[in-house]
């Protein structure tokens, strides 16, 4: 498949914006400072913290770091869940998740078996997925344009 323009102009904090590549939903997400800074935190509690392993799609090497992206602030990863495929919801809220603490940042739930994922898409610890949510291959063309694929 040929390669997708994501245009991030104008992006707010916490929005998150979706493409689609290769049939793939993808999304496009401008982190806010807490949001980044929970990934301090989850540090400790998600599986494969240096994003060893892959679902579909092998972990670029300029995202195997913390927030796995380029740039801190953006993520980009691909909406389906590592697990059996499903499609996680977007950053679930504390309401619909009576255990979560009061100061969490988000993250993504998937409905189908239950995998959660802290806000780089690494999966928490003793669920049913082993995988991150995948980042596709991709690179910035300007400041506020990506090129994915
Ligand atoms: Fe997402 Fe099973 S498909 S947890």
């Amino acid at each position: 498949g040929a390669p997708v323009e994501a245009d991030i102009a104008g992006m707010a904090p916490g929005e998150l914006r979706r493409v689609e590549w290769r049939g793939k939903p993808v999304w496009l997400i401008r982190r806010t400072p807490k949001m980044l800074e929970s990934l301090n935190e989850t540090q400790s509690q998600v599986l494969d913290p240096d994003s060893e392993n892959y679902y579909q799609l092998p972990t670029p090497e300029y995202a195997k770091n913390q927030h796995r992206s380029i740039k801190p602030e953006y993520l980009v990863v691909v909406g389906i869940c590592s697990h059996l495929g499903c499609s996680p919801s977007e950053r679930f809220t504390p309401g619909a998740q009576p255990s979560l603490p009061d100061n969490w940042a988000g993250g993504f739930l998937c409905p189908c078996h239950g995998s959660t994922f802290d806000m780089a898409g690494r999966v928490f610890k003793n669920k049913p997925a082993n995988a991150n949510l995948d980042v596709p291959p991709h690179k910035y063309t300007s400041d506020t344009t990506l090129l994915i694929g």
